[in-house]
C-alpha cells in the first residue's frame, strides 16, 4: 500500500431497507470511529444493490435517502466523513469498465459469495454478467479512492482480496509509464540533496539484498517528505520496490468483528430472519417486540426455573446490562424469583435508551430533508473530485488521453 493513502478508509452499504440495531452494534459504531481517526468516504452501493434486485428498483430512491438519514442519526458526521451515493459518481462505473478488461473471468467466478448467494437467492436469476461482475464493481469502488483500508465483515474479505489483485495486476500492466525511471529519478532531487541521497542508498541496500528494514525506512522517509506531489511519492515508492508507479494502491481489509448483536429469536440479527429491531423504530413497538420474545422454553409457568444460556433474552443482557443486573437477572431466573418480564425490563430500558438520541436525531433530519439533500450533494461532489484525479491517472496510465 502506498503511504499517500494508507490514512484513507473506504466502505460502502447496500440500501436493503431501514437500518437495524444488528448494523449498528455491527458495522455503523465502528464508522463513527474510524471518522475521528482516518479520512473516510462512506458510501450507499446502490448499484450494488441492481446486482440481485433488478427487478425491483422503484424503491431503491428511498431507501438511500434513509441509510444517510440513519448515518447521520447514530453520529456519522458529515463535517468528518464524506457521505456520498455510488451511481452520484459515475467514475465508478468507468473504472469498473476498464478494470474489466484486465480481470479474467476465473478470478470472478471462483469469489465464495458468487456461487454461495446463487445458491441462497434461488428464487432469482442470478446468471447475469452484472451479479458475476459484482465483486470488480466493488474493487472499482474502492481503487478509485485509492483506499488504503476497508471496513468490512469476514463475508467480504474475499472481495477486497480480488481488489488487490486487481490493482496488483494493474500496476504491473501499467505501472512502467514512459521514461519511468528518469520520472522516478527526478522525483528524487525534490526532496532535496540530502534525502535524495538517503533514497538512493536505501533503494540500492535494498534491490541488493532484499534488505526489509532498509524497505521499511525508505518507506518512512517517503512518507515523511511534505513537498512532493503523490504521483512522485507513488513513483518513488514504485521505484524503491523495484517495480513501476504504484497507480492503484493495494487496499487492506480492515476486519470488523463479527456483531455480537443477536435477534429477537437469539439468531444473528438479520432482515431475511424477520428477527430485528429498527434503529428508529418507535418505542411502543420495541417494548411489544421484546415482551412478547421468546424465553427459555422450560420456564412455562412464572414458578418454572429457568437457565439463561437457553435463552435469547440473556444474550440482550450480555450486550446491555451491568455485572450487577446480570447477577440479579441469572439468580432469579434460576431460582424463578422473577419473571421473564421482570427479567426483560432492564433490557427494555437499555435498548430504549440507547435508541433515544438516535432517534431525536433522526426526527431532526427527516423534518429537515433539505439539508439532508445538501449533505448528499455536497459528499457527491467531493468524492467526485477524488474519484475524478484517479481516474485521471488511470487514463493515462492506459495511454488513453487522446482527444
Ligand atoms: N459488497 C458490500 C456488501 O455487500 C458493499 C460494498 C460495495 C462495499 N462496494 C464496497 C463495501 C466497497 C466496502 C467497499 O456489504
Ligand atoms: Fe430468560 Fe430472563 Fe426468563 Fe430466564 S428469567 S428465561 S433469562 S427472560
Amino acid at each position: 500500500m502506498t503511504i499517500a493513502a494508507n490514512r484513507r478508509v473506504l466502505s460502502g452499504m447496500r440500501p436493503t431497507g431501514q437500518l437495524h440495531l444488528g448494523h449498528y452494534h455491527g458495522v455503523l459504531k465502528n464508522w463513527v470511529q474510524l471518522q475521528h481517526e482516518y479520512e473516510c468516504f462512506f458510501f450507499v452501493a446502490d448499484w450494488h444493490a441492481l446486482t440481485t434486485s433488478y427487478d425491483d428498483t422503484a424503491i431503491i430512491g428511498q431507501t438511500v435517502y434513509d441509510i444517510v438519514v440513519d448515518w447521520l442519526s447514530v453520529g456519522i458526521n458529515p463535517g468528518e466523513a464524506t457521505l456520498f451515493v455510488q451511481s452520484r459518481v459515475p467514475e465508478h462505473a468507468e473504472l469498473h469498465l476498464l478494470l474489466s478488461m484486465i480481470t479474467p473471468i476465473s478470478w470472478l467466478e471462483r469469489v465464495p459469495s458468487y456461487k454461495d448467494q446463487q445458491e441462497k437467492l434461488r428464487e432469482r436469476d442470478l446468471s447475469t454478467y452484472g451479479f458475476l461482475g459484482y465483486p470488480l464493481l466493488q474493487a472499482a469502488d474502492i481503487l478509485i479512492y485509492k483506499g488504503g483500508h476497508v471496513p468490512v465483515g469476514e463475508d467480504q474479505v474475499a472481495h477486497i482480496e480480488m481488489a488487490r489483485e486487481v490493482a496488483r495486476r494493474f500496476n504491473h500492466l501499467y505501472g512502467r509509464e514512459p521514461g519511468f525511471e528518469d520520472k522516478a529519478e527526478a522525483a528524487a532531487k525534490k526532496m532535496g540533496r540530502k534525502n535524495a541521497k538517503l533514497y538512493f542508498e536505501i533503494r540500492r541496500t535494498y534491490q541488493e539484498g532484499g534488505d526489509l528494514e532498509a524497505l521499511a525506512k525508505g518507506r518512512a522517509l517517503l512518507e515523511a517528505q511534505q513537498n512532493i506531489s503523490l504521483g512522485d511519492r507513488e513513483r518513488l515508492l514504485g521505484y524503491l520496490e523495484g517495480g513501476g508507479k504504484v497507480i492503484l494502491p493495494e487496499p487492506q481489509a480492515l476486519l470488523t468483528p463479527e456483531s455480537k448483536m443477536p435477534g429477537l429469536d437469539g439468531e444473528k440479527m438479520s432482515k431475511s430472519y424477520h428477527n430485528t429491531i429498527g434503529l428508529r423504530e418507535a418505542p411502543e413497538s420495541v417494548t411489544q417486540k421484546l415482551r412478547t420474545m421468546p424465553t427459555d422454553p422450560a420456564r412455562v409457568r412464572r414458578s418454572d426455573p429457568g437457565d439463561p444460556q437457553k435463552c435469547p433474552v440473556w444474550r440482550f443482557h450480555e450486550i446491555y446490562s451491568s455485572d450487577d443486573t446480570r447477577q440479579w437477572a441469572r439468580e432469579g431466573c434460576t431460582t424463578a424469583g422473577i419473571g421473564c418480564l421482570d427479567c426483560k425490563q432492564p433490557v427494555i430500558d437499555a435498548v430504549l435508551r440507547e435508541q433515544q438520541p438516535i432517534r431525536e436525531r433522526s426526527v431532526e433530519f427527516l423534518n429537515d430533508p433539505d439539508t439532508v439533500r445538501a449533505i448528499i450533494d455536497e459528499g457527491c461532489e467531493a468524492a467526485r473530485d477524488v474519484a475524478r484525479d484517479t481516474l485521471d491517472d488511470v487514463r493515462q496510465a492506459m495511454s488513453l488521453v487522446y482527444r
